[in-house]
């Protein structure tokens, strides 16, 4: 079958790999791709974001699958746009209802949810301009440190955590009068800080039956030992050491079945990946986030991990078929260690030669800010690649990894040399 792949990263290009490994992909188009999307499949010049040419290319390609990668075409709707489109009802789509969706477009949704579902997550409450005053006294009855939350989607950026209540004031009154995070932060959702350690739970579900995906832990600032600014991410390991099986059976019972059964009994479309950012206090799993989509770059280290055809397990999931099949999950550990781009995540340089790319070795590289220029790999975004290594262990993975990064190189090039370090 023709299959259309939607985004532009790191996390596209694993799916692209992991796509086109299957006999069921006949043609694979990836919109609008990047240089490493393009040695898999074919790019096709349109944003995720531009429907009417999404739904001319369906149509003049016969595709008959289209996965979603990033959350803002689902957000904005994609799904439902596919569901009404009489041309376009009967090609099936990985991704969730615009209402689904929700889940990660709108923080104070995603708390709603989670209490009328009885899911484990930290104490809160929102707050717009209106009520701003209750807003700065309901800081003052919590302990620091303060957790801010812009209630939209403001690309990973939303979030404060803030030692000092003056500060955290200041800074709710610039997220509500100011919009310091445009719409976004119209409404800020304030929540009790939980200290533990993070992992990340990805879900592939028809709404119905659901399929546990290998655990992943993101690496989320740009410094060594958590440090710095926060980024996309940095690096990945999967599976979590410490995500035992007595964890994931929590995890399972406390988190994602009241998630599917709060989705059936609101009766919302939801025909995709439910990624779930949890930390774990003490012994318990606790929710700090939704996403819709799944994460990057922890699909990186996710996918190659599953033996199953990818392509089988996405069409399962989006005609709603998903339950009796099967995943095989590979039994080793995979890495990813993300390059970025010097000044990441603040102004960096775009253009940028890279060399090294075309050296055999057992590791994956992944494009995430890549494009061609006249005929070279050059740089085009924050993050530029992911380089990914399965082995018996993470550190032997890891190893692998970076072995395979002294081969790579381009100008300003920085990574983060303790992925893993705090998993023992
Ligand atoms: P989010 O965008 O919701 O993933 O939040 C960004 C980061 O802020 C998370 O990865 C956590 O490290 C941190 N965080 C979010 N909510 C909390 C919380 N309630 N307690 C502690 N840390 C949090
Ligand atoms: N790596 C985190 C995310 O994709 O949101």
């Amino acid at each position: 079958m023709n299959i259309l792949l939607l985004g532009s990263g790191g996390r596209e290009h694993a799916f692209a790999y992991q796509i086109t490994q299957s006999p069921r992909c006949k043609q694979l188009y990836i919109a609008p791709g990047n240089a490493g999307t393009a040695l898999v499949g074919e790019n096709a010049p349109m944003a995720a974001t531009d429907f009417p040419k999404i739904k001319e290319f369906c149509l003049s390609k016969q595709i008959a699958l289209v996965v979603v990668g990033p959350e803002e075409p689902l957000v904005k709707g994609i799904v439902d746009f596919f569901a009404q489109d009489p041309a376009l009802a009967a090609i099936p789509i990985v991704g969730p209802s615009q209402k689904g969706a929700t889940l990660e477009g709108s923080k104070e949704f995603a708390k709603e949810f989670m209490q009328r579902h009885h899911i484990p997550t930290a104490r809160y409450a929102s707050f717009t301009k209106e009520n701003l005053e209750q807003g700065l006294q309901f800081l003052q009855t919590m302990a620091p440190p303060y957790v801010l939350k812009a209630d939209g989607l403001a690309a990973g950026k939303g979030v404060l955590i803030l030692d000092n209540l003056e500060q955290a004031q200041a800074e709710l009154k610039q997220m509500l009068l100011e919009e310091k995070f445009g719409a976004a932060s119209q409404k800020v959702v304030i929540e009790e800080f939980l200290k533990g350690i993070e992992l990340s739970c990805f879900v592939l579900t028809d709404g119905k039956s659901y399929r546990i995906l290998p655990t992943a832990k993101d690496y989320k600032r740009i410094g060594e030992g958590d440090t710095g600014l926060n980024t996309g991410g940095m690096g990945a390991v999967s599976p979590v050491p410490f995500a035992d099986e007595a964890f994931m059976k929590k995890i399972e019972d406390r988190i994602i079945i009241p998630t599917i059964e709060g989705i059936k009994k609101e009766q919302i479309h939801y025909r995709g990946f439910i990624f779930i950012g949890l930390i774990k206090v003490g012994n318990d799993p606790y929710v700090i986030e939704y996403n819709v989509r799944m994460g990057d770059p922890e699909t990186e280290a996710v996918l190659p991990r599953i033996q199953t055809d990818l392509v089988d397990l996405l069409e399962a999931a989006a005609k709603g078929q998903l339950e009796g099949s099967s995943l095989s999950i590979d039994p080793r550990s995979a890495t990813t260690v993300v390059l970025v781009s010097g000044g990441y995540p603040e102004d960096y340089q775009k253009g940028k030669v890279i060399s090294g790319l075309q050296e055999q070795g057992e590791s994956l590289v992944f494009h995430a800010g890549t494009s061609l220029k006249e005929g070279e790999v050059v740089t085009s975004g924050g993050r530029v690649l992911a380089i990914t290594s399965l082995a018996d262990n993470f550190k032997e993975a890891l190893k692998k990894s970076y072995n395979r990064i002294e081969k790579i190189s381009f100008e300003g090039m920085y990574y983060r040399k303790d992925i893993g370090k705090d998993l023992g």
